[in-house]
């Protein structure tokens, strides 16, 4: 079945929108006829994924931010708002993988480093986004956390408890907002053919054949197959859904 999505008139905000599973969020929201803030913190590749969704037709701006900050992360609100007029859906996608290592050996600098990312900026985004929904009287914020809030893996424990974090943020701040029509849920990704894992198998912190070998589906899975998730928890049809984390990890976590 082909699904698809209507959100005119709607207003969409992505972090980490030029690359991976942000960049084909927001290319699918904006061929879902939302109109399309992209957020980014290097400006050539922001421009380019600008570029390329006006190119297919689509309403789209960028805004250089870096997410861990909380007062760019307002100011690209405010821009967004003020470009669009409203703010309807935000994926909070932003985040980065830690080098993998025993924790024993990991440093307390590079620890910091990580963690000022991952969860500050989650946070930011569910405070500055809310503020202008609840002033809307509505809205849909999906963050991602991955598989790695729900499950553990060796070698990677500070990633998995930020995101493990992401997920107690979540459902908190979904309850702040449960009966003002906001809804904030998260989607969970298992392995995704994006630049972060391209990486890491560069890095050798992961091994396609090992991959292969674990994942029931016996492939990876694609930022599109992400995109789709979030844009059903941002519409009407997830509309009894909040405080919700969805995996998209066809089955890891069920075996
Ligand atoms: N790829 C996977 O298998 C996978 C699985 C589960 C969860 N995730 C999560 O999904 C999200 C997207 O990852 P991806 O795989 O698409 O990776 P990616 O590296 O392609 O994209 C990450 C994006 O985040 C941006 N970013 C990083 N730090 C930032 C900062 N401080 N300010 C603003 N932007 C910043 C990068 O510029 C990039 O656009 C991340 O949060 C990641 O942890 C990825």
């Amino acid at each position: 079945m082909d699904v698809t999505y209507k959100f005119e008139g709607k207003v969409q905000l992505v972090t980490g929108g030029n690359s991976g599973m942000g960049f084909a969020t927001a290319k699918a929201f904006a061929r879902a006829d939302a109109a399309a803030t992209v957020t980014g913190l290097d400006q050539e590749p922001l421009d380019r994924a600008v570029e390329e969704i006006r190119s297919a037709g689509g309403k789209a701006i960028g805004i250089h931010c870096d997410v861990a900050d909380e007062a760019q992360f307002a100011d690209m609100v405010a821009r967004a708002v003020a470009e669009f007029g409203r703010l309807d859906a935000a994926f909070n996608n932003a985040g980065i993988q830690v080098p993998a290592s025993d924790t024993a050996d990991q440093s307390a600098e590079e620890y910091d480093r990580f963690s000022a990312i991952n969860q500050p900026a989650v946070w930011a985004c569910m405070k500055h986004g809310p503020r202008q929904m609840r002033e809307q009287g509505s809205g849909a914020i999906v963050n991602c956390p991955s598989t790695g809030g729900v499950v553990g893996r060796a070698g990677i424990a500070a990633y998995h408890g930020t995101k493990r974090g992401v997920i107690g943020l979540m459902r908190s701040v979904a309850l702040e907002y449960a009966d003002r029509d906001i809804r904030i849920n998260a989607v969970c990704p298992g392995t995704i053919d994006t630049p972060m894992v391209s990486n890491m198998l560069d890095k050798g912190m992961l091994n396609m054949d090992d991959l292969l070998r674990d994942l029931p589906m016996k492939r990876l899975g694609t930022g599109d197959e992400t995109a789709r998730a979030v844009l059903w928890l941002c519409s009407s049809g997830s509309g009894f859904v909040t405080g919700h984390a969805l995996l998209v990890d066809g089955g890891f976590t069920a075996q």
